[in-house]
């Protein structure tokens, strides 16, 4: 399996949701197990479990289902889910690249023999398989998603816009775009928005595994770019949180 600049692909991918049930080549599947284990974490010492389990072990409640599942467990501490978001994302971002459809799978749970499998806390479900629709997006309109003046306020965009587009289109929960950017060219701060009390329930659950999934966006094109990017704690970030969201991380470029 190709091991590009997978940038290209944050322009492309989808959620599949209609695939082919019949199990994936051993050798593709030995492939994947490889990526798992070379996936890089964003905070390395949450202990993490990734299981491919096969559609016999999940229960799809109303989604259909796929020939197989990533199931992810985490330990649960701070920065888990976001964590887990920025690991699986380059997941999604992989299967995309190597031929294969994906989706997230907040609403899918897995059998008991699963959750009794790991000693962590379960937290989330990936589909993949070969998809039986179009893989790819052939524009960028076909993205639905809030347009880059929603979601920043960093106006003065230079070398700093290509990656503000690249977590525009970056997949969420119920496709909610929970965040918010402050900045300039030199770093990026995020921020999550504090949901108010009628969604709170649905979407507390997934806008930090969501976090974590644009955080990758957002490395993934500072290093298209030739750029060394590291994920930061600032504190003055922290401190100047727009009204109506918290601050989640910053990514310093070089
Ligand atoms: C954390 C998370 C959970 C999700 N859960 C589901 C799900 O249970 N069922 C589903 O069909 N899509 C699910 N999605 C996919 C989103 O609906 C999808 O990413 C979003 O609508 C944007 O569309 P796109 O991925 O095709 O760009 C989930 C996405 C994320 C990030």
């Amino acid at each position: 399996m190709a091991m590009a600049d997978l940038y290209p692909q944050i322009f492309k991918r989808k959620s599949i949701r209609n695939y082919d049930l019949t199990p994936l080549e051993d050798g593709v599947l030995e492939n994947i197990i490889e990526e798992i284990n070379n996936l890089e974490p964003l905070y390395a010492d949450i202990k993490v479990d990734f299981k491919i389990i096969s559609q016999n072990d999940v229960n799809p409640r109303m989604m259909k289902k796929a020939p197989h599942y990533i199931a992810v467990f985490s330990e649960n501490k701070e920065g888990y889910k976001t964590n887990v978001g920025f690991m699986l994302q380059q997941m999604d971002i992989f299967f995309s690249a190597n031929g294969l459809g994906s989706c997230w799978q907040g609403i899918p749970k897995t059998k008991k023999n699963v959750l009794e499998s790991s000693n962590l806390e379960f937290v989330i479900l990936m589909a993949f398989g070969k998809a039986n629709i179009p893989l790819h997006r052939t524009s960028t309109l076909e993205f639905k998603r809030k347009p880059l003046p929603q979601i920043t306020d960093i106006r003065n965009k230079g070398s700093v816009g290509a990656l503000l587009e690249a977590a525009r289109l970056a997949p969420s929960a119920t496709n909610s775009q929970p965040w918010f950017f402050k900045g300039n060219n030199h770093v990026i701060h995020a921020y999550v928005v504090k949901p108010n009390i009628f969604r709170a329930i649905m979407l507390k659950k997934y806008i930090m595994i969501d976090m974590g999934i644009v955080i990758y966006h957002l490395k993934l094109a500072s290093e298209h770019f030739g750029k060394t990017s590291q994920i930061i704690f600032d504190e003055t970030a922290d401190e100047n949180s727009p009204h109506g969201y918290e601050y989640v991380a910053s990514l310093k470029i070089e």
